[in-house]
């Protein structure tokens, strides 16, 4: 069976991860990876397939950054004439971002099969570009796999649990398969942070394309100079913004380059508390037992939330603080029970075997 992944932003070269590994061990399966270059530093993007020994994409598009209709429009046009050419069994797309959305039109409008990992996810914001891209992904995919129950219900309610499984999530095959080896590892931010510290990101476009983003950094800036210092790996659009403008941080803030995924596990593995407005941070931050502060106004991951490890403040800078007390005083949300609870929402960290198997079932 050929199978073709196709990815192109950070978050989704840790899903393609767990499950190219899978595929490798599994003879009847050939696989081609397709880069459409939405994300092209080093290190938002060959810095993930090195680390986690992804084999280097079959073919890089090359695409880059534009406006979305631009953008996913050059995708499209690329990626069929790709797919075209190989002609494969099912095409694999993963979450939620422009390359998702392009490669599952351009399959499907010339009736290749595709399959979405990461279904089902909602946050019934349709402002965010995200949001457009999953809805739309969702309802022209052949197979979905949900990584949770809520997933599930999403899909449901829009009638499309028939072509739906509950696989659980591979963020926790990467975080489970990867932890120790990132934890082994000497890097830059074990030697920087001895004292207690968090974990601040920052990138989606609600919070940065306007003054939510200097009214949450000086606050943010506040709290760590009074409670606890912060670590702020900086996706370039995000950095692009401060330098323009007349924003000042104390030195309790501690900018650094967007960081590689073994270093960003070791760095929030290491910290009191994670406060972000990524998606896969959320969970990421769970799955490795800290304490989240979401800085969105809703949120996907909504078990992380009934589980209790989670907050979510968006711009409320009230609760902003009280909630960054809160957890810097120990009221964490772990208990005995969370590890029980998540295990039955994301899976046990065999999600990618879940998929090939299923995958080889119906596409073979
Ligand atoms: C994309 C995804 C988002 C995901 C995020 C992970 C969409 C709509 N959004 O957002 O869901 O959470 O990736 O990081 O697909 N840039 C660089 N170098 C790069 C890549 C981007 O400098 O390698 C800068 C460019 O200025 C670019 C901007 O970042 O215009 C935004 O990049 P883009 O790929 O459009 O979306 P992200 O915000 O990264």
């Amino acid at each position: 069976m050929h199978i073709v992944s196709v990815v192109g932003a950070r978050p989704q070269f840790v899903k393609l991860a767990p499950i190219s590994r899978a595929f490798a061990a599994n003879s009847d399966i050939r696989h081609t990876i397709i880069h459409t270059g939405q994300h092209y530093d080093d290190n938002m993007s060959s810095v993930f397939f090195d680390e986690l020994k992804i084999s280097k994409p079959d073919v890089n598009l090359e695409i880059g950054s534009a406006s979305h209709a631009s953008q996913t429009g050059k995708m499209m046009e690329k990626i069929e004439q790709c797919l075209q050419a190989h002609r494969p069994d099912v095409v694999l797309v993963y979450g939620d971002t422009n390359s998702t959305l392009a490669a599952c039109l351009a399959a499907t409008k010339i009736h290749i099969a595709v399959a979405h990992v990461e279904a089902g996810l909602r946050s019934f914001n349709r402002k965010m570009p995200e949001e457009i891209n999953r809805v739309a992904t969702d309802h022209c995919s052949d197979r979905l796999y949900s990584p949770t129950p809520a997933g599930m219900a999403n899909l449901n309610a829009e009638n499309l649990v028939q072509r739906a499984i509950h696989s659980g999530d591979v963020m926790r095959d990467a975080v489970q398969h990867n932890i120790e080896l990132a934890l082994s590892r000497e890097i830059t931010t074990q030697r920087c942070f001895d004292n207690e510290y968090g974990v601040l990101t920052l990138h989606r476009p609600s919070n940065t394309d306007s003054e939510v983003l200097f009214r949450l950094l000086k606050v943010l800036d506040k709290q760590a100079q009074k409670t606890m210092p912060l670590i702020f790996p900086v996706h370039p659009r995000t950095r692009a913004i401060i330098e323009k403008s007349s924003l000042r941080l104390s030195s309790a803030i501690e900018i650094v380059e967007p960081l590689a995924y073994l270093d960003m596990l070791v760095a929030v593995k290491n910290a009191r508390m994670v406060l972000t407005d990524s998606g896969g941070l959320q969970k990421e931050a769970a799955f490795l037992g800290i304490s989240c502060i979401t800085l969105r106004e809703e949120t996907e991951w909504t078990e992380t939330i009934v589980i209790g490890v989670n907050q979510l403040v968006g711009s409320d800078t009230n609760k902003l603080v009280e909630a960054f007390e809160k957890v810097a005083n120990g009221h964490t949300g772990f208990d005995e029970k969370t590890q029980v609870a998540l295990d039955a929402n994301f899976g046990h960290g065999d999600a990618a075997q879940i998929i090939t198997d299923d995958l080889l079932t119906l596409f073979s």
